[in-house]
């Protein structure tokens, strides 16, 4: 293999262009392909740049021809030669540079490689496993590394923004106390102190509310979270957040700061213009008219109710659910009349899967006439009624579930997204913003028979509730909100309890004794007692928001090694076996190793 020396790199490969024709240039990469036409060579060099065509030919170079007849894709090279224009008939339109092509003088093979076992070019169709195993050649596809960029220009927006407006970039520890996210923790077991463990931090919450305790008022981190939960799509075990905290603060400032924070980003990262300020909805509304408290409110399609409407029918599968509490709720899917009888059927089993018993439809034809299963149980005029509630015209379909709230808000909701996908109504270009307010303080919590704090139990529960914290937790809202863009969940927060009383208040309403409290949040506590002041913040998840940024479908895309649904990394293998050398040094017996004794 040969070596750089005495060559140094003059453009990049996405550079050359009309103002490199004429000029010598040396340029560095990866052969991408490399067509030998006999007595020419054409190779396409690759850097993170892009990609320009380089031509070998005995007639510029014999050695360097001879050469590029023994190199393969991957290779790296180092090239020195003459730009010039292509003639009319080779210009390539699809590529960058595709009007010129370097000829090559010089040719030096700085590396081998295998035959990578997929190509490196955008749109791959190969199992996400191996492009893990082998994230290296991965990473090396354009659009990953477009994704990576995207993600530094992102963070450093963040910085500048924050940085601009006086908060403070703080880093807490990795090994710490388990902080209250309702995740299962990472444990890490310590040597020293056997039998002990530190905990991986769910999030940096209670670092940063003692950070405000500690005087600095404005912090934010670019903070690594680790969460031990069932793995989606938009969810890995470790995550990145932008934790922000703000002392002397109301929510609406929060928000306000935040809105042009998210607006630089956008600015900064795709040259995207973002309407500020952003909408807002209640919880209990967007629950109502979506079923979600995350909805995608790139397209309308909200639920009317008709549990009232029906709740004198005689019909047994609706009237069964009114008299137990349940709902009816349906969407009107327009311009869907003509839908086939076997995709209706196809729906059925949709809402199944989100465990709604049935879907009850009504198609309004053009005529103005009626098609519907149910309206031989209901009626002429509840489906009349049905019909000028729910809004629909000619033209339009209506769906329905009738079942329990949480239910109906499920299956409806789901239903909701998908009749969207399927009648085109998503515009991917549209960001639509949404804040998310006054989520509940707390949430029934089956397994455990108790209630549990929905967001975290450092929430501030708003004034006016505060009266209903014994008698009906049920109906305490929090001072929380959410940020959603297009049906994700890029973020959230609150404004935090600092008074010790009304902390002691809310571990008592999730049933949280004072021992329990103090045995896990003691230092908490006990900061709050030495001048707390009002204050409140939020936290991003970066890996969703450049993911919805970069279009891509899985956080997996803009995370440079991330791990499988089973929270594997193929490439190292983690988590691995230990040595029993290191179990016993760190005083743990595995029930595997009992096993095999
Ligand atoms: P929360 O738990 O809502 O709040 O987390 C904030 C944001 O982090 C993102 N997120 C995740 N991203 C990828 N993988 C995961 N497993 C994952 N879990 C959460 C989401 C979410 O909106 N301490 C509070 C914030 C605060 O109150 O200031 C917190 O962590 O986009
Ligand atoms: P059944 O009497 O169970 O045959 O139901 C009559 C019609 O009502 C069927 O077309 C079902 O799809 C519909 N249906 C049944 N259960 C529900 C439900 N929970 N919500 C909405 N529609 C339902």
């Amino acid at each position: 293999m040969e070596t750089m020396a005495g060559l140094a790199r003059t453009t990049m490969c996405g550079e050359v262009d009309a103002a490199a024709c004429g000029r010598e240039v040396v340029l560095c990469g990866w052969v991408e392909r490399r067509r030998d036409h006999g007595g020419l060579i054409f190779i396409d060099l690759r850097d993170r740049s892009g990609v320009v065509q380089l031509v070998a030919s005995p007639d510029y170079d014999e050695a360097s021809f001879h050469k590029a007849e023994a190199i393969r894709n991957e290779y790296v090279v180092c090239v020195r030669g003459t730009v010039r224009e292509r003639e009319e008939a080779t210009i390539n339109p699809q590529m960058a540079t595709g009007r010129w092509e370097v000829v090559v003088t010089e040719l030096r093979v700085l590396n081998s490689a295998l035959t990578p076992p997929f190509y490196i070019e955008d749109g791959i169709d190969v199992d996400e496993n191996i492009r893990l195993k082998y994230r290296y050649l991965d990473l090396r596809r354009p659009e990953m590394q477009r994704n990576l960029r995207l993600r530094h220009r992102v963070t450093k927006a963040m910085r500048d923004f924050l940085d601009r407006n006086d908060f403070c970039e703080i880093e807490t520890p990795m090994l710490t106390k388990s902080t209250p996210e309702g995740a299962r923790d990472y444990l890490v077991p310590s040597r020293v102190n056997p039998g002990r463990f530190y905990a991986l931090p769910q999030s940096p919450q209670l670092f940063k509310q003692i950070l405000m305790v500690a005087g600095m008022e404005r912090y934010f981190q670019i903070a690594r979270c680790f969460r031990d939960e069932d793995l989606r799509a938009d969810r890995q075990p470790e995550f990145t957040q932008l934790d922000i905290e703000m002392s002397f603060v109301e929510r609406d400032e929060i928000l306000a700061l935040m809105e042009g924070m998210v607006a630089e980003i956008f600015k900064a990262g795709l040259g995207k213009e973002v309407v500020t300020p952003f909408p807002r909805i209640s919880y209990t509304e967007a629950m109502n008219l979506y079923g979600s408290d995350k909805p995608d409110l790139r397209f309308a399609m909200p639920f009317f109710e008709a549990t009232d409407i029906v709740a004198t029918t005689d019909f047994k599968v609706f009237r069964a659910v009114v008299e137990e509490g349940g709902q009816v709720k349906g969407i009107v899917v327009q311009g869907d009349a003509g839908i086939p009888r076997r995709e209706i059927d196809g729906l059925v089993d949709y809402v199944g899967r989100y465990g709604a018993k049935g879907l009850a439809w009504i198609i309004v034809n053009e005529d103005g006439s009626i098609k519907s299963q149910i309206a031989k149980f209901l009626g002429d005029e509840m489906v009349r009624a049905i019909i000028e509630r729910s809004g629909a015209q000619p033209g339009d379909l209506i769906l329905m579930i009738a079942d329990k709230a949480k239910v109906v808000a499920q299956a409806l909701g789901e239903l909701r997204l998908e009749m969207a996908r399927r009648m085109n109504l998503i515009d991917e270009d549209q960001l639509a913003f949404t804040w998310v307010l006054d989520f509940p303080m707390f949430e029934y919590d089956e397994d455990e028979k108790r209630y549990v704090a929905m967001h975290h139990p450092f929430t501030m529960p708003r004034d006016e509730d505060i009266p209903l914290l014994e008698s009906q937790p049920e109906n305490v809202f929090a001072k929380a909100y959410d940020l959603v863009l297009n049906g994700v969940e890029v973020g959230g927060g609150s404004l935090r309890i600092y008074q010790d009383e009304l902390q002691q208040k809310i571990f008592r309403a999730i049933g949280m004794s004072q021992d329990e409290a103090a045995e896990k949040f003691g230092f908490l506590l006990d900061a709050f007692r030495y001048g707390a002041p009002p204050h409140g913040g939020i936290a991003f998840g970066l890996d969703r928001l450049v993911m919805l940024m970069a279009g891509c479908r899985s956080i997996r895309d803009i995370i440079a090694f991330p791990k499988t649904q089973s929270a594997i990394d193929p490439m190292t293998q983690a988590p691995g076996e230990v040595s029993p050398k290191q179990l016993r040094e760190l005083s743990i017996r595995t029930e595997e190793a009992l096993v095999k004794k």
